[in-house]
């Protein structure tokens, strides 16, 4: 579809230095270029140089624009995402991210696009946007339910909610007026209550998704109604403003070809593996690389793991930001033990791949969404373990539309024990009364899985930058 005005939109995106935002951003980026839309790509060098490598029909649509990350004493030489440093030092790097205000002001400045698409982070975007007559998009990333969850803008900004209790978080919010179990557990609310106070960077994160909302023309969720319909409708109410689905971006598997050398020979070796095994017999266990597993969680998963004696593939990568003193071991002969059945995998994998084979039958999952959607495209059934954020909030929402179970875990602190692990896994990919969860999760990749469906809400979305750009 081309773009049906004289000049072609330019559309500057601006995500936050985390792969897991990084990433998306980029995928929309694509979806844009596709459209015949200019996109200049905002990240820091080193972020840009690790970027899977552009489809070579887009490179000259995308332009990637490196913009120095200014040096933070306290932060480790050459951190400039949130793979690069430990969770104690999220704030030094919200730090290092505002001080980027110049050096994006100018870029805005000389390049005079008719978009910004920013994320949850930059509160002191929004003004200088609005001084140079740049249309405001916020691109949330995560669910609807995440953002709904935390209320209204201003409050956010005054710091007004007077939620500050954990058991305040335990209850969905007194806005939600819909049935709906979404709340967080009392050791996640824990975490919330925790990060709501953090704020050496000067800003809550609270503060900056309140301003980035309130400086937004538009907010955008990678979301569907045919999946969920109630949480997008409330956000709008909420936030007095537009909300676009843009859908679920399922990646495209072939799409994945061309990431990084050696993808290939790393793939030949996987995927030797697991056609060796029965079909839908394997259980897919990675729990993306932001979360650091206590060597007791380490010990309990590996143990549930063996003790369910389901085969599993297991990418256990070094956490982001770990020294070799932080590293956690793996149980006395637990590879000996496992050997045949059991596959432990050390560094990066493609993961869409192996969730498209055959033998893959469930997946082990923090809870990311995109994990949640890669899962879910391939209708294999979800065995959960989240960690903080969103991912409790989405772990209750699979749970609630029974595409999954949630592992056991001990209210106050979160920990579980290898009987629950094994017991989830088996119950999942096993047993009978688990059936009704491999069902409905086959159910969901109808929806998940149809590109055409998900085409259309980007459509939908090109044709409101078209209709709202200030040129
Ligand atoms: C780029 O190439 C892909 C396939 O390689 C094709 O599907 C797509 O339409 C092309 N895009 C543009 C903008 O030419
Ligand atoms: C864009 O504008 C056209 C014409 O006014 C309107 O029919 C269409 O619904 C608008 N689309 C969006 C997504 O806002």
């Amino acid at each position: 579809m081309a773009a049906k005005d004289q000049k072609s939109l330019h559309i500057v995106m601006f995500p936050w230095l985390a792969f897991g935002h990084i990433l998306p951003y980029l995928d929309l980026s694509k979806l844009l270029a596709q459209k015949g839309y200019k996109i200049s790509f905002i990240s820091t060098p080193r972020n840009i140089d690790r970027l899977p490598k552009l489809p070579p029909n887009l490179t000259s649509s995308i332009n990637l624009v490196k913009i120095p990350l200014p040096k933070i004493a306290e932060l480790p030489e050459n951190a400039e995402a949130t793979t690069d440093i430990h969770g104690g030092q999220m704030d030094l790097l919200k730090k290092a991210f505002d001080a980027l205000e110049s050096g994006v002001t100018r870029f805005l400045e000389e390049s005079d696009p008719d978009w910004i698409i920013y994320d949850f982070a930059p509160h002191w975007l929004p003004p200088i946007a609005v001084r140079l007559g740049i249309s405001r998009a916020f691109f949330m990333i995560i669910n609807a339910w995440f953002l709904a969850f935390f209320g209204p803008y201003d409050a956010l900004i005054s710091g007004s909610d007077h939620r500050t209790k954990p058991e305040d978080f335990m209850v969905p919010p007194k806005w939600v007026k819909f049935e709906t179990k979404v709340a967080y557990r009392r050791f996640e609310a824990k975490w919330i209550v925790r990060s709501g106070q953090s704020t050496e960077s000067g800003f809550s994160d609270f503060y900056r998704g309140g301003n980035v909302i309130d400086g937004c023309g538009v907010i955008l969720v990678r979301h569907c109604y045919e999946f969920e319909p109630d949480w997008v409708t409330l956000l709008e109410e909420l936030h007095n403003r537009p909300v676009i689905p843009i859908g679920l971006m399922p990646p495209r598997v072939q799409d994945l070809n061309t990431n990084k050398d050696g993808d290939d020979e790393i793939w030949v070796s996987i995927r030797s593996w697991l056609d060796g095994q029965n079909k839908g017999s394997v259980v897919y266990v990675a729990l993306g690389s932001e979360v650091t597993l206590s060597q007791d969680q380490l010990s309990e998963l590996a143990h549930g793991l063996e003790l369910s004696e389901v085969p599993f593939f297991w990418v256990l990568r070094k956490p982001s930001g770990s020294t070799e003193s932080d590293l956690v071991n793996l149980p006395g002969g637990f590879q000996e033990r496992v050997n045949g059945r059991g596959i432990v995998w050390r560094s990066w994998v493609p993961q869409l791949k192996i969730l498209s084979h055959d033998s893959v039958g469930g997946f082990l999952t923090h809870c990311g969404w995109s994990s949640i959607v890669e899962g879910l495209m391939f209708g294999h059934p979800l065995i959960t373990l989240p960690f903080f954020v969103d991912q409790g909030l989405n772990s209750r929402v699979v749970a609630e539309k029974q595409l999954g179970v949630e592992i056991p875990r001990n209210e106050e602190d979160g920990s579980y024990t290898r009987n629950s692990v094994a017991d989830s896994v088996k119950l999942v990919m096993l047993e009978n009364n688990g059936k009704k969860f491999r069902e409905r999760a086959k159910e969901m990749a109808t929806i998940f899985g149809d590109t055409a469906l998900h085409s259309r809400y980007i459509d939908n979305f090109v044709e409101y930058l078209e209709n709202h750009s200030s040129v």
